[in-house]
This record gives structure tokens, sequence and C-alpha cells, in this order.
């Protein structure tokens, strides 16, 4: 920050004039296992129309990180929601769940949303909302608490988006909306109705099709809230959870590795922000500057004149001004065509790369750089002293579907 040339603070004070006089609108999109390489804009190969001009006329950005799977992710992106719900705005969620549900307590009705419509597990079939786990088997769709089966055979993109579209139809004008939409889509297992072949003929890849029904239903979306008069002051952020699974059609090219991975491809993500509150100069650029997934929860809070004093610490930090006011560097990720991914594992287990040099990670300087990787490791300890340890509890059998009706949900 203290390079900047004054202009820059300048421009940040009247954009912070402009938000403050309302509270705008929050639509938070999460694609599931979307993968660096399966969006147009990074992909010519890829048909998204909707995302493109989306992300093409907010700020993409660049150098942006998530954790390299769901759960995680999820919960450093909404830790503390209650803090919107107490700023005054209707917060609605419809998709995918998976921050725990064993007792009703953690349900996302119970966690800071008014309205819930979805799943709560990790992932089932988008036709049958059925998933079978350590021999289990069950149903998972919510409408608010209630169980349903009454959406067999709904395709979820579909679902998802037409639900997300009564929230926005049936919300109050005068109250500003927090819409988080977390889709099952692009997740495992590839199941897509046929009408999204079109785009595709040449080539039998149902994870592509699934993308573009996302595009679709992102773009119905966004048409709803444009039709009640919302767009106007409304901030998208559009992000994956984790990066590409490359075992079931995720891509994430030129970056190496994939979900689950601690390489670049597992978290290096795809992500945007979109909104008329960003700047007319920023419009269509890309940003390098760092961000993490971490940052969401403080920089949207900022923005709904929402208060921070009661969380835990947090990690992140509020990048509205990194969102909407630093010019675009000139440095880039090369947009491609399809290409080989670059995977294989040995037997190593430290390297050190400069991500900004070297962003598909093919040059390891740790036996040239033994100094960074000595204050990098010093810097790991410290963080891991404050680190909590994972729990991982061993399968309730209480959790079964068979004693709760056939569903997933709470048991205890
Ligand atoms: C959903 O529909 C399919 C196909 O009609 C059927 O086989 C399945 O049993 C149904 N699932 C539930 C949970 O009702
Ligand atoms: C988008 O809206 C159109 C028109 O209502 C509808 O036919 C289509 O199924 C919707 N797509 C998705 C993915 O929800």
């Amino acid at each position: 920050m203290a390079h900047r040339p004054f202009i820059t603070y300048f421009i940040v004070y009247l954009t912070i004039h402009k938000i403050s006089t309302k509270q705008p609108h929050i639509l938070l999109i999460v694609a599931d296992d979307y993968g660096f390489h399966d969006i147009g804009y990074h992909n010519r190969d890829f048909q998204t129309p909707n995302l493109d001009k989306l992300a093409l006329g907010g700020v993409r950005l660049e150098n942006y990180y998530v954790q390299p799977i769901c759960t995680p992710t999820r919960s450093q992106l909404l830790s503390g929601r209650y803090q919107l719900k107490e700023a005054g705005y209707s917060t609605h969620a419809v998709g995918k769940w998976h921050l725990g549900f064993y007792k009703d307590d953690y349900i996302p009705t119970n966690r800071g949303f008014d309205s819930f419509f979805g799943f709560l597990t990790g992932g089932e079939t988008y036709y049958t909302h059925y998933l079978c786990y350590d021999n289990k088997c069950g149903t998972d769709m919510r409408d608010m608490t209630h169980p349903t089966d009454a959406y067999n055979g709904t395709y979820s993109t579909t679902l998802f988006a037409e639900k997300a579209i009564d929230v926005i139809n049936n919300h109050d004008e005068d109250k500003p909306l927090f819409l988080y939409v977390p889709f099952q889509a692009v997740h495992a297992p590839m199941e897509v109705p046929e009408k999204y072949m079109e785009p595709y003929r040449h080539i039998n890849d149902k994870f592509r099709r699934m993308v573009a029904c996302m595009d679709e239903a992102v773009g119905n979306i966004t048409e709803a809230m444009t039709k009640r008069g919302f767009w106007d002051d409304t901030v998208l952020v559009f992000t994956t959870d984790n990066g590409g699974e490359i075992a079931a059609g995720g891509n994430n090219y030129p970056l190496r590795g994939w979900k689950h991975s601690l390489w670049d491809g597992g978290m290096h993500a795809v992500g945007f922000v979109h909104s008329k509150l960003i700047g007319s100069q920023m419009t269509g650029s890309a940003t390098m500057e760092l961000m993490h997934v971490t940052d969401w929860f403080p920089t949207l809070v900022k923005l709904a004149k929402g208060n921070l004093n009661g969380t835990k610490p947090l990690d992140g930090f509020d990048q509205w001004a990194t969102i909407s006011w630093i010019p675009p560097p000139e440095y880039g990720l090369p947009v491609r065509d399809a290409h080989e991914q670059t995977t294989g594992l040995n037997a190593k287990n430290l390297w050190l790369f400069n991500i900004m040099k070297d962003p598909t990670e093919q040059h390891d300087m740790s036996e040239t750089e033994p100094g960074i990787v000595t204050k990098m490791l010093d810097k790991l300890r410290d963080y891991q002293k404050s680190a909590v340890p994972c729990v991982y509890p061993k399968p309730d059998p209480r959790s079964d579907p068979a004693k709760l009706g056939g569903f997933w949900g709470p048991w205890e």
C-alpha cells in the first residue's frame, strides 16, 4: 500500500463515499470443484457466455486462493455469517451446505440464514438427490428444516436456480438481500440434461455440459435480479470452492495439481467480482493482488456495514479497495487451448517455487534458496503453534438415514 500513488487514495475516498449511502445486495455464488481451466475466459474451448460477460465486465481475481477441498473453503467463507443478519440483511441459502448437521444447531437456518433450500451433505446424485456414504444411504434435500423427496427427478442446477429466483422475487425491496448460492455443479457424478449437448456435439464431455447448465443458471439468477431492479446495487462474488477434480472432468491447466492437492491447481482458484459499485476504470480488468477465500467475510461484512467486533480473530482482510481500485497489472496467466495437465507425484515433500515467475510450478528452488525455505518453515511452525488439530470422529451409527425416515439429517 505504501507505494501507491496519491490518485489511488483519492479514488478510494470517492468509492467509499458512494457505497456508504446504501447497503448493497450481495449475491455469493460458489461452484463446486470448478477448475481454473474450466471457464471461457481461461479456455476458449469452454462456452460460458454468462460467466464470461460478468467476469469481463467485472474484476477477475487472478491471484486468488481457496483451500484444496470443499468444507474448509466453505467454513472460511461463512464463519460468523450472523454478522450480516445483524446488519439488517435478509439472508438466504440455496444449494449445498456441507458445514455439519449432526444436530439441529448446525443446520443453515440455525446458523444465520432466514431460509434454506438444498442439501446438507457434500455430494449426491443430481436428479434423485441420493447419497450412499459408509454403507448408509438416503435422500438429501431440504426445504427450510423439512426433508423432502418432492424433487426426485428434478435436476439440481435448474432447481437451485429456480429456488434462488423465488427468493429474489419474494424479497422485500426495502431490505438488503444476502443470497448465497453454492451450486452442486460441477461436482461428480457427471449427470446433465440432454439439452446442454448442443455446443458440444463434437465431443462426448458431460463435464462441459454441466458447466454450460451452471452458466445458464447464473444468467437466469442475474436476470431475475435485474428484472426486480436490484442489479445496479448488487455485488456479485463468484468463486470455486477448490481446484478441479481432474478424475471427474475438471481441469486446472496451466496450473499443476488437482482438488485435494497443495499444488497451485488445488487452491489457485477461479473467482471474480461483478458490480456497478466498482469504479469504471477497474471494470474489465484482472487483478494480480493476492486474495484468499478468508477475505470475503471481512470484505462483505464491511460492504454490508456490518460489525466485525463480535467475531473471533479473523485471518482475512477487507479487500474491497483492492478489488475496486488497483490498476490492472501487466502480468497474467496466459489463456490457452486445452492441453495435457501436469501431474505426477514422487517421494519428495518439500519444494520452493516463485509463483509469480513460475506459475505452473516447474522450477524447484528449494536447494538454491535454503534461506527462504528456512524462513518459510519458521513461519509455518509459528502458524502451527496456534492451529487447532482437525477432529475426525468415527462414523456415528445413529446418522444412518434408515433410522431417520430415509433422509440424511440431524440425528442428535
Ligand atoms: C426417485 O425416483 C426414482 C425413479 O423414479 C426411483 O427409482 C427412486 O426410488 C426414487 N427415490 C426416492 C427416494 O423416492
Ligand atoms: C433458465 O431459464 C430458462 C427460461 O425460463 C429455462 O428454460 C431454463 O431451464 C433455465 N435454466 C436453468 C439452468 O435454470
